[in-house]
């Protein structure tokens, strides 16, 4: 399973990416905004530094703005020619799966977004996305089950031998993480500090201390 970090905070993308288990990154235009980064010049030299800060072979999901066709294709197209990092993030809406099928055909890769039904993951694959976005903690935030919907997507996606990539978008905790990788997650995505919590366990940390104090005692 590849580890993406879902934000457009320089920091916490760098940190991520020291530990050398960073496959890519998604930002959404909240995450953007977060970051005060407005105004579509600072947006686009935003996506550069990521992808620099990545460097080769990794993605970096950019989402487009416009909710008409002719317009996410001006977008995507913009977007997709900035780096080759670059994955263009279209939301799960009916001229958005239509731009789906028109990436796809030119060979710009696509990640579908704001997913929450298995419905829709059928529709995204059909369209030839590269990515799907299903929102795990979203779903969970209504009291469904966001990692029932991973499961149901990739019982499908397998089955119909659909190329589409998982992508467990909205991943919240090392919990989250873990029941995404065991539902058949290709990817997940998530905070820093959701990755981060993956490192705890009390008996390692006990277990260091004992080991330490052990080396300390016998050689003084
Ligand atoms: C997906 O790519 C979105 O950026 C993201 O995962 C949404 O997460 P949230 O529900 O925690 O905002």
């Amino acid at each position: 399973m590849q580890f993406f970090i879902d934000t457009a905070n320089l920091d916490d993308i760098r940190e991520a990416a020291e530990l050398g288990i960073l496959d890519g990154v998604t930002t959404n235009p909240s995450l953007m905004a977060k970051e005060g980064i407005s105004g579509e010049k600072a947006i686009l030299q935003h996506y550069r530094d990521i992808c620099e800060i990545l460097g080769p072979g990794k993605d970096v999901s950019a989402e487009v703005i416009s909710t008409d066709y002719a317009g996410m294709i001006s977008e995507g197209k913009k977007l997709a020619e900035l780096h080759p990092n670059i994955v263009v993030k279209v939301p799960m809406i009916r001229d958005g799966i239509k731009a789906i099928a028109h990436f796809s055909e030119a060979e710009i890769r696509t990640n579908c977004t704001l997913v929450f039904s298995a419905g829709q993951a059928i529709l995204a694959a059909k369209a030839g996305a590269t990515y799907l976005s299903p929102f795990v903690g979203r779903v969970d935030d209504i009291t469904w089950d966001g990692i029932a919907l991973i499961k149901e997507i990739f019982e499908i996606y397998t089955g119909q031998g659909y190329e589409t990539a998982i992508l467990a978008a909205s991943i919240r905790t090392p919990l989250h993480i873990v029941q995404a990788a065991k539902a058949g997650a290709d990817v997940v995505t998530c905070p820093l500090s959701a990755i981060l919590g993956l490192l705890n366990h009390p008996l390692t940390d006990i277990g260091l201390a004992k080991f330490l104090s052990d080396h300390k005692k016998s050689n003084g």
